[in-house]
């Protein structure tokens, strides 16, 4: 029948308890592999050291620019942190686009772009001329052998922009600053955006030692002893690593439980072959996956009366927003059908709402299972660490996927309860994104604190 042969094709991403025990036990793998020297070069998980070697303790203090690159806006913040026993932060920030080709162009034209957005800000604050320290948020992988260097190992997320892998971006900041001969600035610290949303949660709670992304793209950063972290010097202290979990399956490692939407997702992407985990979680790719199923069925004729319009076959027309909406448990089938109108799917019948929200859940589901038995090996990771048979502690949470989803985050929490009974995982959701914390690390850095 009909429904017995969608249902087959909806099972293969419908994954198992123990196949999501076997993505932790695979991740936990990883995890070790990209910490330890000698097999770094081959592991997939990057476990990039950040030179972040504590949690805000709320005696930071000073007044610090910022800029959040990566994910869906781009912001410049100016952000005033006051320690001591009234402590506080009072932010300033403003949007502003980055439009496509300079996502696309040359590396010249988008930190040309970036500057002039900073100036724009410096202006529209009142502060032209002031020369505040600054705090990168810069949301790629990066090699990173102090606090202010990060060589841009590649782009993800669809950036491409030319010239810039392998570069110090700090340089390449530096270098459009000039060129501008208008101010100049003090880049006192790269940081990837969980490393800032753990630090701004981590503000709030001292519990707080994992940072998670869910938006764009997905990636975790946790504090990890220095003794594993063989990268760097010294056995003393913790220090966070950001995981670049998202390139976690490029060698294989997700090839029995990926499907043929997977490889149709990732064989039209800018990066072909990488960031294969992140494909199958984040809110880039989720709409693409669901738009290629939606393709299979139309072509067996189970949907949309078996007509192919150019509509569904162009790409991108799913965003994250419209995965969250067709989910919400408030919406009545006839608004999926408008909904689905809307997108100029004219052509669908009741039942075909039906399935298209279906196709929207399993989707959903698979990705928030597939985050959580990630992050149930890191949080298993930490405990083991530390010799517990219990691990109380706080994850700091952002992304647009996380927080505008209606089920992401509950399916995610359960997962990790399920396959991390062990610890007890308190979930932070960060309404400050991550340039709050860019700037409490500059703060501890200029303050001569623990680096
Ligand atoms: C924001 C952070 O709140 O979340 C960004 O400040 C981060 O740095 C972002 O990249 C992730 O979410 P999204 O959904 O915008 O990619
Ligand atoms: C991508 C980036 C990573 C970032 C994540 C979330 O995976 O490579 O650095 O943290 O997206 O924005």
């Amino acid at each position: 029948t009909q429904h017995a042969e969608r249902q087959r094709v909806l099972d293969a991403l419908r994954l198992s308890r123990e196949q999501l025990l076997e993505v932790k036990r695979r991740m936990g793998e990883e995890i070790n592999r990209g910490l330890a020297k000698e097999s770094h070069d081959q592991a997939t998980v990057k476990m990039l050291p950040t030179y972040v070697r504590s949690t805000p303790d709320g005696t930071e203090h000073g007044d610090f620019l910022a800029l959040d690159l990566g994910g869906t806006n781009f912001r410049v913040l100016l952000v005033r942190v006051r320690g001591g026993k009234r402590r506080s932060v009072e932010m300033h920030n403003k949007i502003y686009a980055i439009p496509q080709e300079a996502m696309q162009g040359t590396g010249e034209e988008l930190f040309d772009h970036i500057v002039h957005c900073i100036a724009d800000f410096l202006e529209y604050m009142g502060m032209k001329g002031a020369s505040l320290p600054l705090g990168f948020t810069f949301s790629f992988p990066c090699h990173q052998n102090k606090l202010d260097q990060g060589i841009l190992l590649k782009w993800t997320k669809g950036f491409k922009a030319t010239g810039c892998e392998g570069e110090d971006v700090v340089s390449l900041l530096k270098d459009a600053i000039h060129r501008r001969e208008e101010f100049d600035l003090d880049v006192v610290a790269v940081v990837n955006d969980t490393v800032g949303t753990m630090m701004t949660c981590g503000y709030e709670d001292p519990l707080c030692e994992v940072g998670l992304i869910v938006g764009t793209g997905t990636n975790a950063c946790y504090m990890e002893e220095m003794q594993n972290v063989e990268l760097v010097e010294g056995d003393e202290g913790r220090m966070c690593v950001n995981m670049e979990w998202g390139a976690f399956g490029d060698h294989g490692e997700l090839d029995d439980f990926s499907t043929e939407f997977d490889r149709a997702v990732d064989d039209c992407a800018t990066n072909p072959g990488k960031q294969r985990y992140e494909k199958m979680i984040s809110g880039m790719y989720l709409g693409e996956i669901v738009r290629n199923i939606l393709l299979e069925f139309t072509a067996k004729g189970l949907l949309f009366r078996g007509k192919l319009s150019e509509r569904l076959k162009t790409r991108g027309i799913f965003e994250t927003k419209f995965l969250s909406q067709i989910e919400s448990d408030r919406l009545a089938l006839r608004q999926v059908r408008s909904i689905l109108q809307h997108l100029g799917l004219t052509s669908s019948t009741c039942d075909d709402s039906i399935l298209v929200k279906e196709v929207c859940s399993v989707v959903a589901r698979r990705a928030a299972q597939l985050c959580g038995a990630g992050l149930a090996a890191v949080v298993d990771k930490i405990r083991q660490n530390r010799n517990l048979s219990e691990l109380k502690i706080t994850v700091g949470v952002d992304g647009t996927l996380y927080k505008l989803h209606p089920h992401f985050s509950s399916i995610m929490h359960e997962t990790v309860r399920d396959l991390a009974p062990q610890c007890e995982v308190t979930f932070l959701q960060s309404e400050d994104g991550s340039g709050k914390g860019a700037a409490l690390i500059t703060a501890v850095y200029l303050a001569g604190g623990p680096h």
